[in-house]
């Protein structure tokens, strides 16, 4: 059995759960004395008293993440001790948004975000005038795909609000060409800059749209050759400037992407450069103050009254004692809407995991499917299911309360978000009998430093369940596996070289090269 499920903690919460459950069975009814849990930090208010947690469970709650030292891998992390072990990197995402002065943080990193993040703004400017393309840009097209475009498309369209007038900034991500068609349509090809995000620069998806766009900047302007073309309408970010400049990028346009920082927690570094376009600089510095603001509450505010640590203790009780396998994220906001895409990548592909950080197999469940959409279109889908279906499934419901210019939220908007809410958890009504854990997530007002505290709080939600699963958040093998596979078996379609029919067992060199093979026949079967 493994250590984790060996603690006297995890042993207590089994024994709790156990005991809780037969309750239920017996009484139809989930435990009475549910206790109020409460926080809030800046503009963000937590009540996870929908969780119907006993103080008896909180506790031991409380003893997991003091046992499981999260605090101490916190400092382990900022202090840039090489915890993404597989990789040998540190992480150090919560520099980007540091200040000097911020002794908690390894300064090297810091001093490398501010010096990247004047290059951003000069670049800005220097856009923003007409001295990169010759006339002065108002299209910025971001192309890249998962963590290179998720975070800054999210926060293109959560800060509706602060979008400055003249700037347009549009995403492409998907191999599909259809996706940066649509990007590309209606835009002043003499305006337009194209910003490849790619932290290594090897992204098949993020390659094949960058080699589009300058394909059609040379149908644009078919008296330029192409190399100019490039060299006028791109900049890229990336942590691998060879392959970078080797497109035809210029050194003075390419902007670093460190191997210290993941992709799906990079908004904050010049991979946010395509929302730093779209709400300027000043904007963007709001974002990163705002995470910082919750870095500074992740590390100093005591566990019962610590917003990463509350929504990382109840999922671990709901996940692990109650067996739920997915989570359900709602933001009653439609600026929000892209929030659980986001979270999607943010925590599945760090704690979607069944190795532990040792290379044993864990013998717990980890990570849950998060999914959801925004409220009140949820309510039309799928909530029947979260009312009265079979499975145990949490809600995080997250409500602004105004918009980024103080704007106050609709009011049966509100309503509707405290009438499910009400609903999920009410023992009188038609649901589940009230058994449906949920949150509530308040945001004072949506603006980028709410954003930014938004964001960090559910990246150190992840990192903080990634401890106590003795998991290494920082990497994805899984997904490097898939993009290998994925080159092999276009290789082998294109060569030509396997039969239909696919290869017998045993007659490649491995089982990776059987399995390359069967597949590429199956795909080539299909093309045929
Ligand atoms: O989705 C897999 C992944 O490796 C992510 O971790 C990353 O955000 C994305 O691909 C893009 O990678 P890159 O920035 O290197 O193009």
């Amino acid at each position: 059995m493994s250590t984790l499920r060996q603690s006297p903690a995890w042993q207590g919460l089994q024994t709790l759960a156990s005991e809780q459950a037969s309750i239920a069975d017996r009484e139809q009814t989930s435990p009475a004395a549910a206790i109020p849990i409460c926080a809030e930090v800046g503009g963000l208010h937590l009540d996870a008293s929908g969780q119907q947690l006993s103080q008896p469970v909180f506790d031991a709650l409380l003893q997991l993440v003091r046992e499981r030292k999260v605090a101490d891998w916190t400092q382990r992390m900022l202090q840039g001790e090489a915890i993404n072990q597989s990789e040998q990197r540190p992480v150090l995402h919560a520099a980007l948004r540091a200040q000097t002065h911020d002794r908690h943080c390894d300064s090297g990193a810091i001093s490398q975000a501010l010096a990247a993040r004047q290059r951003m703004r000069r670049l800005i400017d220097q856009a923003c005038r007409g001295a990169l393309t010759g006339t002065p840009v108002r299209h910025v097209i971001n192309i890249g795909i998962g963590g290179s475009d998720n975070g800054p498309r999210l926060a293109c369209t959560a800060l509706r609000t602060a979008l400055l007038p003249d700037m347009d900034v549009r995403f492409a991500a998907n191999l599909d060409p259809a996706d940066l068609h649509s990007a590309l349509q209606g835009v002043d090809p003499a305006a337009t800059l194209f910003i490849a995000v790619s932290k290594s620069f090897r992204t098949e998806e993020t390659l094949a749209n960058a080699r589009r766009a300058r394909d059609w900047l040379q149908q644009q302007f078919p008296s330029e050759d192409s190399a100019t073309l490039v060299a006028r309408h791109f900049i890229a970010v990336t942590g691998n400037s060879e392959v970078a400049s080797s497109f035809g990028i210029p050194a003075e346009r390419v902007l670093p992407l460190w191997d210290w920082v993941g992709g799906r927690f990079s908004l904050w570094s010049p991979a946010g450069l395509a929302l730093a376009f779209a709400i300027g600089m000043d904007g963007f510095e709001q974002l990163l103050a705002g995470a910082r603001a919750m870095d500074q509450h992740f590390q100093s505010a005591p566990i019962e009254k610590n917003l990463p640590l509350l929504l990382a203790m109840v999922d671990i009780w709901n996940v692990n004692f109650r067996h739920a396998d997915s989570h359900a994220v709602i933001p009653y906001s439609h600026d929000l809407r892209s929030l659980p895409l986001w979270l999607q990548q943010l925590e599945m592909e760090s704690n979607g995991k069944s190795m532990d950080r040792d290379g044993a197999l864990v013998d717990y469940a980890t990570s849950p499917i998060v999914w959801g959409s925004a409220g009140t279109d949820s309510q039309h889908s799928y909530h029947q299911l979260l009312h009265q279906g079979t499975a145990l499934t949490p809600v995080d419901f997250i409500l602004p309360l105004a918009d980024g210019k103080g704007m106050a939220a609709d009011r049966a908007l509100i309503a509707n978000a405290l009438a499910q809410a009400t609903a999920l958890s009410h023992p009188d009504s038609p649901t589940r009998r009230g058994r449906q854990p949920w949150s509530m997530l308040l945001i004072q007002q949506l603006d980028a430093h709410n954003l930014g505290m938004l964001l960090a709080l559910y990246e150190h939600k992840v990192f903080a369940e990634g401890v106590i699963w003795n998991l290494n958040s920082f990497d994805q093998p899984g997904v490097e596996a898939g993009k290998r596979l994925a080159q092999q078996i276009a290789r082998g379609v294109q060569s030509g070289g396997v039969q239909p029919g696919g290869v017998q067992p045993g007659a490649g060199k491995n089982a990776e090269a059987a399995t390359d093979a069967a597949l590429a026949a199956l795909v080539k079967r299909a093309l045929s």
